[in-house]
């Protein structure tokens, strides 16, 4: 579940259907020391920030153009109002307020953010570009929508030790392309698979991750490493750069699903299709230097309410949450036992939120 974030909430079609143009940038607000255009670009690379919303909005119940909302054993954590609504969005925060909650997780009010949003990630963004976002961002149009409080069922968990965010972004070569791809863009978190206690595995690197998502399907993020085989060793750097600018690989592939959205963009259609050419070989040469890994990515055999055993866990899980398990409950089960039979005791709150903070950094 760590990369709901990622999940746009909507395709192509909707924004086709809603008819949303790409955005024309106004100048920054008074006092926002950024700049908005170069902004933008950092948005787009981003893939469009899509949990809040194609309006940026946060979540409201009905969905798109509204954000999600993510529940899990923490509680419900809605994702909050990112336009410049003085009310409901961040129009009333600082520079210094929104660069503390993208970076660190840290509020207008100093309370730290639960994370599902990828402060962890994000932290390694330069000075000079989350300052250029926080720029872009008040240019998004104000929406009013009043977010509902999280429920968390325990403390926010602590944020890991991280070393002070770069002051800028390397200017090319594969620095950049490590930059864009970790840092910003952030392949790994539908490219990487997790270790059974969920965090990413990274002897595994972008080797190929499975996405959960809603009613207990899943998506498969392909391994991107060289990998003749199992990952993409036979495309050329130029076949990764059309693939991520034009969403169509080797072989008549296209990018679909979260792949699609991502490429596509959701608020004003800004995604990867914007990168520069410069910045999607930059990717493509960083792919093509990380060790090929042989490894093929396979969702957990999906466990319906039909198969699922009188009596076992899944039919229990069905019948007290009206769903089949994805394979982020199946991860938090197996831990669960891992922890029972290493610790003899089941987990309390505390160690939920412990393992809740490395299993969704
Ligand atoms: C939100 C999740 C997500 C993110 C973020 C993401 N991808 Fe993907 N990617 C996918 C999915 C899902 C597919 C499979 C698409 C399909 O089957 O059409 C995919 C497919 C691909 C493919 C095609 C592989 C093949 O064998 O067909 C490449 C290459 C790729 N992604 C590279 C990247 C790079 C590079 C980044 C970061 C700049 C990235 N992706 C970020 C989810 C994501």
């Amino acid at each position: 579940m760590k990369i709901r974030r990622l999940v746009l909430l909507a395709g192509v079609a909707m924004l086709v259907t809603l008819g949303v143009a790409l955005v024309t940038v106004a100048s920054a607000a008074p006092g926002s020391a950024g700049d908005p255009v170069k902004g933008q670009y950092i948005f787009a690379a981003a893939g469009g920030c899509g949990c809040h919303g194609i309006n940026l909005a946060g979540y409201r119940a009905g969905g798109a153009p509204f954000g999600e909302t993510f529940a899990g054993p923490f509680g419900s954590v809605p994702a909050l109002n990112i336009t410049s609504d003085k009310n409901t969005g961040v129009g009333n925060w600082t520079d210094t307020q929104l660069i503390d909650a993208i970076r660190n997780g840290v509020d207008d009010g100093g309370n730290a953010l639960f994370p599902i949003h990828p402060s962890t990630t994000l932290h390694f963004m330069s000075d000079a570009d989350v300052t250029d976002l926080v720029a872009f961002l008040r240019t998004v149009p104000a929406v009013s929508n009043k977010v509902s409080d999280r429920q968390l069922n325990g403390p926010v968990p602590p944020a890991p030790p991280l070393p002070p965010s770069p002051p800028t972004s390397p200017a090319g070569g594969l620095a950049r392309g490590r930059y864009l791809a970790t840092a910003v863009s952030d392949c790994g978190a539908c490219h990487t698979p997790t270790t059974p206690q969920g965090a990413p595995d990274m002897s595994k690197m972008l080797a190929g991750g499975v996405i959960p998502r809603e009613g207990g399907t899943f998506e498969i993020g392909p391994n991107v490493t060289t990998d003749n085989a199992t990952g993409i060793g036979y495309w050329t750097q130029q076949d990764i750069v059309t693939y991520l600018k034009q969403g169509t690989g080797p072989n008549g592939r296209t990018a679909d699903g979260l792949m699609g959205e991502v490429v596509a963009g959701g608020f004003g259609g800004l995604g990867f299709h914007q990168l520069t050419d410069a910045d999607a070989a930059a990717i493509a040469a960083f792919l093509k230097s990380i060790p090929a890994v042989s490894y093929v990515p396979k969702a957990p055999r999906p466990a319906s309410a039909a198969a699922a055993a009188p009596g076992s866990w899944e039919a229990q899980f069905q019948a007290a949450h009206g769903r089949a398990p994805t394979a982020q409950d199946i991860a938090d089960r197996n831990w669960s036992l891992d922890f029972f039979a290493k610790n003899g005791r089941p987990p309390n709150e505390a160690d939920w939120m412990a393992y809740w903070l490395q299993s969704r950094p």
